[in-house]
């Protein structure tokens, strides 16, 4: 079953055209990672996906659905589409649960009684039960970033969009936020990662698309990717990242 499919999309800003015509699809359950050098058009891609972007030309579609010039389908659609970014944009004036609560209660219109022992459980899962009630200056980068896949999670998305969530943490704290992404992976959950990580990518990806100046060059399974696929501008950015 294909989750999302995009067709053929064009985003230009001002006279610079930055993506240049990317067609994809994500089925149930895939783990789609997206690579390419600096200033390719990865974020600006995502930003598409989850309507952050308009787009001039192309169609997104989603479970069937064309998203194309319909804000009511979109405002259906959004909370079906987390994404979490490189920097995590919590409240710092709410605690861990609140930041985690805001969208359940405000956009979902949840009930806090039903919603709330959900949120502790996740923040279980991510190893920081103890941390409900911290507020997000007392947490470490790591921490913060699983506090806001947690807040991803809990509106639960049938698909989560990653933009480099782990480029501004410390080396330490990398680790326990991708052992988080393959913990969804392996439990089934749809993704769609750009990283510049390049062994958890290889771990994670069941499909690696490669873009460079707003087109998608190569796309491939990991272990093609990585070992076989034949392209200079391939091995010239994975050299460039000393993979
Ligand atoms: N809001 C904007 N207005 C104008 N230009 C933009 C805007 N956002 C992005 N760009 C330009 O689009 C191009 C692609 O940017 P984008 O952030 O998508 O690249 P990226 O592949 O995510 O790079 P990085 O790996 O550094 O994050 C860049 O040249 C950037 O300057
Ligand atoms: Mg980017």
């Amino acid at each position: 079953m294909t989750v999302l499919e995009v067709q053929d999309i064009h985003k230009s800003y001002g006279e610079n055209e930055i993506l240049k015509g990317v067609s994809l699809s994500i089925e149930k359950g895939q783990v789609l990672v997206l690579l390419g050098p600096s200033g390719s058009g990865k974020s600006t891609l995502l930003r598409t996906l989850n309507g952050l972007e308009t787009i001039d030309q192309g169609n997104i579609i989603f479970n069937g659905q064309s998203l194309i010039q319909s804000e009511k389908a979109w405002q259906k659609v959004r909370p079906e589409i987390g994404m979490v970014f490189q920097s995590y944009d919590l409240f710092p004036n709410l605690t861990v649960l609140e930041n985690i609560l805001l969208g359940p209660l405000k956009v979902q219109k949840k009930k806090r009684a039903l919603i709330e022992s959900e949120a502790l459980n996740l923040l279980e899962r991510v190893g920081l039960q103890s941390k409900a009630e911290a507020y997000p200056r007392e947490l470490s980068g790591g921490q913060k970033q699983r506090v806001a896949i947690v807040r991803a999670l809990i509106m639960k998305p049938q698909l989560l969009l990653f933009d480099e969530v782990t480029a501004s943490l410390d080396p330490e704290m990398v680790r326990e936020v991708l052992l988080v992404i393959q913990d969804l992976a392996a439990e089934g959950m749809t993704m769609f990662i750009v990283t510049h990580e390049m062994n958890f990518a290889r771990q994670v990806a069941d499909q690696i698309i490669f873009m460079d100046a707003g087109k998608i060059l190569v796309t491939a399974d990991s272990e093609t990717f990585f070992n076989r696929v034949e392209s200079p501008r391939v091995e010239q950015f994975l050299s460039s990242l000393a993979f």
